[in-house]
């Protein structure tokens, strides 16, 4: 018999390639309260391609972060991304959810090109009774050996997997934690990492479009280093505006400013790819987070090029933190990167 059962709350885990972030939240009569964070950088290549190279950096990594936070409880909501998730919108015949949950590997075989015994499917019902007998799913597959990869990590740094979401949808709470989103308001979710950087289109809390783009962060870093023959650590500090060496900041502006527009490039790649199937849509704001995000200028490049409204968003928004606990320049400096780890924490072990 469980004594405190019902709402479970669990940390928020991001495995990103740059960083780990852990996000524990308290739900108050107030809105939410930041309770735990850690930030820990990773080695470059220890995730690449959104595949573990070397699973024992990651767990070492996280398992001394989790003393050093002093984390609550061990239960935690991970993640996945890229190649081994498919989200798609089906159409399929009126049925309820537990048949569909049971005819779900016949409706999704001609949409997932690998063998049913290799994945996880789950979905969403979104709606129907259009007259013509269909409804809408979302359906959403995620290559298993992926999650076993991610979760046997974990476990092997001693926490308990108890979720593993998508990072679109972690982003999507997040970000309707923190904003009120108006009826009919259409808004792009950009989340800019240091090697990818996932898209997902939102109206009307429902996520309507995601693609994860494998461009971030490590581009203007990979130019900087390139271009001035400078190191990667190097290359990080000039990029966030800080001297490095003999170098200035001043002198990668150029540098940021191409990267900027090749990047703002690709996320309209993929917008006009939405457009040109959904061409009533009219997307209203481009809602921006992730480290990569903080680029000087790339939120107006971004703007500019798309010809959308763009904004930064603040997964912390409306969630409040104790000042003596948490050090405001550094929620500050991180802050941004806390989208998916916010929106995980958000999870409850109950929801499916
Ligand atoms: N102030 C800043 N200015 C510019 N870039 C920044 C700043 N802070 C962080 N970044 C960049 O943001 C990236 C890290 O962001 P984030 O933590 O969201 O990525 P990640 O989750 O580790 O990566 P991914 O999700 O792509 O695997 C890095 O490329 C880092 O250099
Ligand atoms: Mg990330």
């Amino acid at each position: 018999m469980a004594l405190f059962g019902g709402s479970k709350s669990l940390a928020g885990l991001d495995i990103g390639s740059s960083s780990i972030k852990v996000v524990q939240l308290k739900e108050t009569g107030k809105g939410y309260r930041l309770t735990n964070l850690g930030v820990r950088p990773l080695p470059q290549e220890v995730i690449v391609d959104g595949a573990i190279m070397d699973a024992g950096v990651i767990s070492d990594t996280l398992r001394e972060m989790v003393k050093d936070v002093k984390l609550k409880g061990k239960d935690v909501a991970v993640s996945v991304s890229g190649h081994s998730v498919i989200i798609k919108k089906i159409k399929v015949q009126e049925m309820t959810e537990d048949e569909l949950e049971r005819n779900l590997p016949f409706e999704a075989e001609q949409y997932v090109p690998f063998d049913a015994s290799e994945v996880n499917m789950d979905f969403v019902i979104l709606g129907g009774a259009g007259g013509d007998g269909k409804m809408d799913v979302l359906l959403v597959v995620v290559k298993k050996d992926v999650i076993n990869d991610l979760t046997t990590v974990v476990r092997d740094a001693g926490l308990n997997p108890v979720v593993v979401d998508v990072d679109a949808f972690a982003l999507e709470n997040m970000y309707e934690t923190n904003y009120v989103l108006a009826p009919e308001e259409v808004v792009a979710l950009v989340n800019v990492g240091a090697s990818t950087t996932n898209i997902n289109i939102i109206r009307d809390g429902i996520s309507i479009f995601t693609r994860d783009i494998s461009v971030g962060g490590n581009q203007f870093t990979e130019a900087i280093q390139k271009q001035l023959q400078v190191s990667f650590e190097e290359a990080e500090q000039l990029k966030k505006g800080r001297a490095a060496g003999d170098k200035g900041p001043e002198e990668v502006q150029s540098i940021l400013g191409v990267i900027s527009d090749n990047l703002g490039q690709e996320i309209q790649r993929s917008l006009d790819f939405f457009n040109s199937s959904n061409p009533d849509i009219q997307i209203s704001r481009v809602a921006l987070c992730g480290g990569g995000s903080s680029v000087p200028g790339l939120v107006q490049t971004i703007e500019q090029r798309l010809g959308t409204q763009a904004e930064i968003v603040n997964p912390l928004e409306s969630i409040s933190y104790n000042r003596k606990k948490f050090d405001e320049s550094y929620i500050e400096e991180v802050g941004p990167m806390l989208g998916i780890g916010v929106g995980l924490a958000i999870r409850k072990a109950f929801d499916r």
